[in-house]
């Protein structure tokens, strides 16, 4: 079965049960602080499984691109990639409280429908997957929360042996430090010729180890919450948040024990393996993944630099291009590449397709590059200290120690596992973000003053011009750092009006309302927002109205807010009003 077909039938069996479908976010998450890209399904749905109201309902699912790159170093392996598309439904919110838009659901239906999906034979809508070659795990117990009997039971109720199932203790599930968590069941599918069998809890680990399992899906039981790092409670709601990888589904329905021999990679390895003169099936797989990762990156306006995100992907096209003199295949091949990405792609996310013609941005940096690496291999055929050559040529620090190893040249181990210790936490560090703007965490008091902030930009906007505009923003709990383009000092006058506006929009009750619209009909409507340009053709507009229909503030955002101003504690006061660059101002505030 083709992986658009995977797809297909994901989203048509969860739209049966009454699901609602949601489109792919970005992989550059809006107004989340904790992490630079979007790396689970459920990430661009924080908000709604920490309490706020989707507005498409309790029920949903969905195709999300996702990027990890903390296991960089394992790409080349049978399983480990690190783009990958995240098919997931959701429920949120207590199975127990229908309110008209469709109720949710919890451990039951959840893991009953992964099974269906799973193994209903393929006239019924699923992917007939035999279910003999299926292992389970579930929740061992810890301090946080206790073993989880209860979804074990479950999956023997549908038939699936007490032998095949296992208690792990790290089956606990949170996207980072903080944010929604819990106990998580995952099924696992034997890809061996032969059939495992029955197979002790030591086999199992064993056997998952050794990639002759695979995990194809995971159901997360999200009803607590984590705060750096500790798990302080139960959430108002309980969640249901599950995710299968396309890629491991597709390559199990293919038959394949690697993901690179599915029709996700397939047609490029082919092409390499074809075109290198010295091919190597590992550096192939680094460069098919790499190049696919890259190009989704751009197509969602990341652009190669020495920081974050840039960071990130200039890593991946620098080892993509290592890799590719390696075995022989040229810049002009990595171009075709990505390109036949952007075809293969040009269906389902026509953005790759769009950025992946001509000369796109991963050639331009690929031609930059070549030339710091003629440099730098230059000055190594003289001897220079290989560690320059990871510093200053931005050789990845991993394979200058393969290029020292080729040439029969010593290394100082030591000073080797340093460096490359500094580079892997580099690396990690970009995967759990570190952002001076938007949202410290998901706090309730940052999530008050997030929502006070929409309101303080529109009193700005109503009482100094509408050439006020955001130009940045830093909530803690404690405090809102807020920059807006302005030309001179703001008087008291204006910035006691500004507080009583907050203050008034508070003391009414206003709801705060989400809806999804054309960017075009947003701009209409005069909603406010920076940087259109980021924007998806649909945005998520977040309005303030009072009871009495005042419109308080409308405003482009991911979120997440308080459901109602009356829900935030204190009154809204302005500390400091400075200076920050040329044009911008800066504003202090606080709930008192
Ligand atoms: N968030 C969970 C995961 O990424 C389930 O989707 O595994």
């Amino acid at each position: 079965m083709q992986s658009e077909e995977i797809r297909r039938r994901f989203i048509e069996f969860f739209k049966k049960r009454d699901h609602a479908v949601i489109p792919s976010a970005s992989l550059v998450p809006q107004d989340d602080p904790s992490v630079l890209f979007t790396t689970a399904g459920m990430q661009p749905l924080v908000p709604y499984l920490l309490g706020a109201p989707h507005p498409k309902g309790r029920r949903l699912v969905g195709v999300q691109k996702c990027v990890r790159t903390q296991d960089i170093e394992e790409v080349g392996d049978n399983t480990h990639d690190t783009f990958f598309e995240m098919l997931g439904n959701w429920s949120l919110g207590d199975p127990k409280s229908p309110d008209g838009i469709g109720q949710g659901y919890f451990k039951e239906d959840a893991i009953r429908w992964s099974y269906e999906f799973l193994t209903a034979h393929k006239d019924k809508g699923g992917l007939g997957l035999d279910s003999e070659r299926l292992y389970i795990t579930v929740f061992g117990g810890n301090d946080n929360a206790q073993r989880d009997d209860e979804s074990a039971e479950i999956w023997q109720k549908l038939g699936i042996s007490k032998e095949r199932i296992f208690f792990l203790e790290d089956n606990w599930w949170s996207p980072g430090e903080s944010g929604p968590c819990g106990p998580d069941s995952e099924m696992f599918y034997d890809v061996t010729d032969k059939g495992l069998g029955e197979l002790s809890h030591e086999e199992f680990v064993v056997a998952d180890e050794r990639q002759m399992l695979v995990e194809v899906w995971n159901d997360v039981f999200m009803e607590y919450e984590k705060k750096d790092g500790k798990v302080v409670g139960k959430l108002v709601q309980k969640n249901v948040d599950t995710g299968a990888g396309l890629e491991r589904l597709a390559m199990v329905m293919q038959g394949k024990n690697n993901i690179f021999d599915t029709d996700l990679f397939n047609p490029v390895t082919q092409y390499i393996q074809k075109n290198s003169k010295k091919y190597e099936e590992k550096a192939a797989r680094i460069i098919a993944d790499h190049i696919r990762t890259s190009i989704f990156l751009v197509a969602d306006g990341v652009f190669p630099s020495n920081k974050d995100r840039g960071y990130i992907l200039r890593r991946l096209i620098r080892r993509a291009s290592v890799y590719a003199q390696k075995i022989d295949i040229t810049i002009s091949d990595l171009n075709t590449i990505a390109m036949m990405y952007g075809e293969q792609y040009k269906n389902t996310y026509p953005e790759v397709f769009d950025v992946s013609g001509g000369e796109n941005e991963i050639i331009v940096e690929l031609k930059k590059f070549q030339e710091t690496l003629v440099k730098g291999l230059k000055k190594f055929e003289e001897g220079i200290d290989p560690f320059i050559l990871a510093t200053t040529y931005g050789f990845p620090i991993e394979l200058t120690k393969e290029l020292v190893k080729e040439r029969g040249a010593g290394i100082d181990e030591e000073q080797f596992n340093q460096e490359m210790k500094k580079h892997q936490e580099l690396s990690r560090k970009g995967a759990e973000g570190k952002f001076k703007g938007g949202l410290a965490d998901t706090d309730p008091k940052t999530v008050m003053l997030h929502t006070a902030t929409h309101l303080m930009l529109a009193g700005l906007r109503k009482y100094l011009g509408d050439h006020v505009h955001q130009a940045g923003s830093n909530i803690t709990p404690e405090r809102t750092r807020f920059d807006f383009t302005h030309p001179e000092k703001v008087s008291q006058e204006i910035l006691n009006k500004v507080e009583a506006y907050v203050n008034e929009a508070i003391q009414k009750n206003a709801s705060i309302e989400m809806e999804k619209i054309p960017k075009q009909q947003a701009k209409e409507n005069g909603v406010e927002g920076s940087f259109w340009e980021k924007y998806p053709d649909e945005v998520n507009v977040y309005k303030v109205v009072a009871p009495d229909g005042i419109i308080y503030s409308q405003e482009l955002c991911g979120g997440p807010h308080v459901r109602n101003t009356g829900e935030i504690k204190g009154i809204f006061k302005i500390t400091k009003e400075e200076a920050s660059s040329s044009g911008v101002r800066r504003i202090k505030a606080v709930l008192e």
